[in-house]
């Protein structure tokens, strides 16, 4: 199993090649197929690892924990208003402190300068499981759930359809675009990726063969597209922007029509969750037109949702295992 990224931070993905992210694929695949056969690992026996949680999180919470006791290591939860940080302490300061005990930490929250200061006072590998702006481990996810269909990344198309501008709609063009992916992103203006991260992502695309395209025409978009993604179309954080969200998103609903229109037969479906996709949670009862994707698509045989849902634990323990292991 390759990828040595000892003592590496996991911030965001710009912060990696193409080549170290293969190989994190990589390593991600032979710990899943570890898992499945039975054998249990030692790659981290013996390490203590933090888990902050500013933003409520079911996936990579558990995903951490799990990877953490799948190898041998101990996961610690400290839930927001369960530390200091921030409040009566600097997070420079929480980020001392607990480099002191722990061999790692991984931090979800708002602020992604929060995460950078933790990554630069702890003296130990600090992983982002989502701020405002990234989401990393969730798009290592992605990769390789498409990998596993299409047994490539190299010239496939994804089209993200929905919010532009959020913490995944970054990851997936960097992430998919360092792979030598064409990245559509389908938004409306007010919600189209900022220009510095479109001008990012032709930079690194002159040297991938992949490629951002942007645009407002949800048809269009999708076309040729081997997956569409979305994801909610408000963000933890943003509930005040709710009913702005659905006026502006309705039309980039996920519907079997917007399947279809791919023209192409083997297009999956690809959703970070959780999703409002029917009317049985709390909130989309409150609010019943928020809904980024049909049920019968959610449903239906086009989706990957629990392959990516699965593969979050796999991904997140080739983070740890690459950046702390022996
Ligand atoms: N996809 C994801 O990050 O899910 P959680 O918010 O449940 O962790
Ligand atoms: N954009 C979503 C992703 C959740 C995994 C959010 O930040 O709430």
């Amino acid at each position: 199993m390759a990828a040595n990224l000892k003592g590496r931070h996991f911030l965001k993905l710009m912060d990696f090649t193409g080549a170290e992210i293969r190989d994190l694929l990589e390593l991600s695949l032979a710990l899943k197929a570890k898992k499945r056969s039975g054998v249990r690992g030692r790659a981290l026996e013996g390490r203590n690892i933090a888990l902050i949680f500013e933003k409520p999180s079911t996936r990579t919470r558990c995903a951490f924990v799990v990877a953490c006791i799948d190898e041998g290591a101990h996961p610690e939860y400290l839930g927001k208003g369960d530390i200091q940080l921030g409040k009566k302490e600097t997070v420079a300061d929480t980020a001392r402190v607990l480099g002191r005990f722990f061999d790692g930490i991984e931090f979800r929250g708002f602020s992604h300068r929060t995460v950078e200061t933790l990554a630069e006072y702890a003296g130990v590998p600090v992983w982002n499981g989502l701020t405002d702006e990234w989401h990393p481990t969730q798009v290592l996810a992605d990769l390789m759930t498409m990998r596993e269909e299409f047994g490539r990344l190299e010239g496939l198309s994804l089209a993200y359809v929905g919010d532009g501008r959020n913490n995944m709609a970054n990851s997936l063009v960097v992430g998919g675009v360092k792979q030598g992916m064409h990245v559509r992103i389908v938004a409306p203006a007010a919600l189209q990726p900022d220009a510095r991260l479109q001008a990012a992502a032709e930079e690194i695309g002159s040297e991938t063969g992949g490629k951002l395209t942007v645009t407002a025409d949800p048809q269009a978009g999708v076309e040729g597209a081997h997956a569409i993604y979305t994801d909610v179309w408000a963000s933890m954080g943003e509930e005040a922007r709710i009913a702005e969200r659905i006026a502006a998103l309705a039309p980039y609903r996920v519907t079997p029509e917007l399947m279809a229109a791919t023209g192409l037969r083997e297009t999956i479906f690809l959703h970070c969750l959780p999703a409002f996709h029917n009317m049985e949670t709390d909130l989309a009862k409150e609010y019943p037109e928020i809904r980024e994707v049909a049920d019968e698509v959610f449903e239906g045989s086009a989706g990957r949702v629990f392959d990516q849902a699965e593969n979050r634990m796999h991904t997140i323990k080739a983070v740890m295992v690459a950046t702390l292991g022996a």
